[in-house]
């Protein structure tokens, strides 16, 4: 008896040790290789020129410290409210309202609100196919497309409160079902076209939507992808409780329909009234859900609401890209199937009154120049793009960018992963001329907005840092035990102040939203990510601390590629690690070991095989780089995988300490076996 509890005694501090082991790697790896970082003295003011006509004051960080929900009062009062709220914010950890009381209508700020005012002709998208068609949408035409939109919704049973899927390519009518779905209350959520019907499928039945909108197909690299086939796979044999399925046409591609349940986008919504009068919902309206990638294999359903969202979305754009809504062209190149398609295409430049450049295609397609020359035709003169396109765009070469005239450009934004210095500074030099200043926006699905990031003609930049929390926000680093550290020193980014746009929850899981954010440092939110700050106090990113990889800009949990793996007959476990990545920030290697008594089938094809499990089961966007078939997998005695082993391995480093295992002789296995047995494509 005595002998059994002093074995679950050492095996449970064997576990903590472990944990706390792995906690510490994870902070000196993340800031080790960022070591420099505190002594970069390439630093650039804004130009006089810039300063002159900026919409960010200096002034704006002592407004806001003085009174914070004062500051975000007026902020809000930018807003068009049927109500106005009678609290600015009621806030029980975790639970957080904001602008209680008010009433609004999203899409009645994004739409009506600059037809009524007289700007009805601007134009909102100049849309640009990927085969080369193109569509100029003012904002009188896009609110008539949105109010028949809306009165379709409300034809097909759609009421406040419901959920709507949307399922499409990069085409204005993605902005207009998510505006038509605002309008009337009902909650949207985008699921990235990208994603397989197994992930789409879950998506569907976790949110309980009941219609879903999507396309036939959409274009991509010269030729039409298909869409709704996804959509009826996803729906088949499923208890779901979708009535209906609405189907713009985009490519002309056959598709299979279900009668009594699909419906031709164009049908219902040509023949509708172009009258809809926008009521206001309570500002605690749920706007919409984005499903993102968390540590376990089921991603989590984010939700957020209606009126401190828009004020944080609407002021950040305002104030971060310097818009002036008369003269600018603003191009955001994310998909609207992520955060940033919401908060910077069409919520926040919406409001503004922004012209945007909106493209349905890839970058390289027909050829490398395609985006500059979009730039070119349209005069855009902020770029919003992601480190993973800059990085690209250094390997192909500066002869792309140095064939289309770039001069209209005035102002880069960066966002979705740290960007390094070097591909900071080509974007300045090469892009913007050396003469723009560089935003690069720290935040995430669930802050809403912006949250970190320079103030253009206010701050001085530093390559690679995102600087400071904006005006209004409280963003801190703190080590292990959640003491703040000190200039100079790294740890975890966390929020110490609830803010407009933060999600309200993790969508039929509350428990889990008190748990990923709010239980690592009570009372404060934990974002997930590593950070340092420099000797002036100047913040940097430093990368996800837990199992969420960033290939691409794109969230991706190593937990949902590894439960896909292992549902594949052949593999009996798997390990999946983010490798550094020159071009994508982090690609995805997978660790598998294969089942037993089963055939012996030929590594080459497995392993295609198994990338194409992965790609059907959650999407392309999560297919690894390279799989590696292995005997064993390193596990401490505990049972844990030492992933920090995998990726010395797949970083090719040499493996560091493995005294902690429970078979020491295994990594030397694993190093040998590889030898042979290497794929990468
Ligand atoms: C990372 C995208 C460094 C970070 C808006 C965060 C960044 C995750 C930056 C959120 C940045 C985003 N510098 N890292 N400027 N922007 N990240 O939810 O790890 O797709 O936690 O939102 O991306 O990704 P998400």
């Amino acid at each position: 008896m005595e002998g059994l509890r002093l074995w679950i005694l050492l095996t449970l501090l064997e576990g903590l040790f472990y944990l706390l082991r792995v906690e510490r790697w994870r902070s000196l790896t993340a800031m080790s290789s960022l070591e420099n970082l505190s002594h970069e003295d390439r630093i650039f003011p804004p130009s006089p020129e810039f300063v002159a006509q900026a919409n960010a004051q200096t002034s704006l960080y002592q407004e806001a410290a003085d009174d914070r929900l004062a500051f975000w009062s007026r902020q809000a009062d930018y807003l068009h409210w049927e109500k106005k709220w009678d609290e600015v914010l009621k806030w029980e950890v975790p639970s957080a309202q904001w602008f209680l009381g008010g009433k609004i209508n999203a899409t009645y700020n994004c739409l009506d609100a600059h037809v009524i005012a007289g700007r009805g002709d601007r134009v909102a998208f100049h849309f640009e196919g990927e085969p080369g068609d193109t569509r100029t949408i003012t904002y009188a035409q896009m609110l008539h497309d949105v109010k028949k939109a809306t009165n379709a919704l409300i034809e097909l049973g759609i009421r406040a409160g419901d959920r709507v899927a949307i399922y499409m390519p990069m085409i204005p009518e993605a902005a207009v079902a998510m505006l038509a779905c605002a309008r009337i209350g009902a909650a949207h959520s985008v699921i990235f076209g990208g994603f397989s019907a197994e992930a789409l499928k879950s998506r569907i039945l976790d949110a309980d939507a009941t219609l879903v909108i999507t396309s036939d197909g959409g274009f991509r690299k010269g030729s039409a992808f298909p869409l709704k086939p996804v959509v009826d796979e996803a729906l088949a044999g499923t208890d779901h409780n979708v009535k209906n399925v609405l189907v713009v046409k985009r490519t002309g591609q056959e598709t299979q329909w279900s009668a009594g349940r699909d419906i031709w986008w164009h049908e219902i919504v040509d023949r509708q009234s172009p009258e809809h009068i926008a009521q206001g919902f309570d500002s605690e309206q749920v706007l919409f859900i984005l499903y993102t990638s968390g540590t376990t294999a089921k991603p989590k359903g984010i939700f957020h609401t209606t009126g401190g969202y828009l004020t944080q979305t609407s002021y950040t754009h305002r104030a971060v890209f310097d818009l002036k809504p008369e003269t600018d062209v603003y191009w955001c190149t994310a998909d609207i199937g992520w955060i940033t398609g919401h908060s910077y295409v069409v919520y926040g430049p919406m409001i503004n009154g922004a012209t945007q450049v909106m493209y349905e295609g890839t970058p390289d397609s027909p050829t490398k120049h395609r985006l500059f020359q979009i730039i070119e035709k349209y005069k855009v003169s902020i770029l919003y793009t992601a480190p993973t396109l800059i990085r690209t765009w250094m390997k192909w070469g500066e002869e792309f960018p140095a064939d289309s005239d770039l001069t209209s450009l005035r102002l880069l934004g960066s966002v979705g992963e740290p960007i390094n210095p070097e591909a900071w500074m080509w974007y300045r030099e090469v892009i913007g001329g050396n003469n723009c200043p560089i935003v690069d926006t720290w935040w995430q699905t669930e802050t809403g907005g912006l949250m970190i990031s320079p103030l253009p003609g206010v701050t001085a930049t530093k390559p690679g840092s995102a600087m400071a929390a904006l005006p209004g926000i409280s963003a801190k680093v703190v080590d292990d035990e959640g003491n703040e550290v000190e200039n100079g020193n790294g740890g975890y980014l966390v929020l110490t102040e609830p803010w407009p746009a933060m999600l309200r929850g993790v969508w039929g899981e509350p428990e889990r939203y008190q748990e990923t954010y709010w239980s690592r440092f009570p009372g404060k939110y934990f974002a997930g990510d590593g950070a340092k700050l420099d000797d002036d106090g100047a913040i940097w990113l430093l990368g996800r601390v837990d199992d969420v990889m960033n290939v691409s800009g794109h969230r991706i949990s190593t937990t949902e590629v590894e439960s896909s793996l292992v549902s594949h007959h052949n593999v009996a476990e798997a390990a999946v690690v983010g490798a550094n990545d020159a071009m994508t920030g982090q690609a995805i290697v997978a660790f598998v070991i294969l089942r037993g008594g089963i055939p012996k089938v030929d590594g080459e094809e497995l392993i295609k095989d198994l990338k194409a499990h992965v790609t059907k089961e959650i999407g392309a966007i999560a297919r690894p780089k390279q799989i590696l078939v292995v005997a064993e997998l390193p596990k401490t005695r505990s049972g844990k995988i030492m992933r920090r082993l995998l990726r010395d391995v797949a970083e090719n480093r040499t493996v560091g300490d493995s005294t902690t295992l429970a078979d020491p002789n295994i990594m030397k296995l694993i190093g040998e076996g590889l030898k042979s047995g290497k794929s990468e494509d």
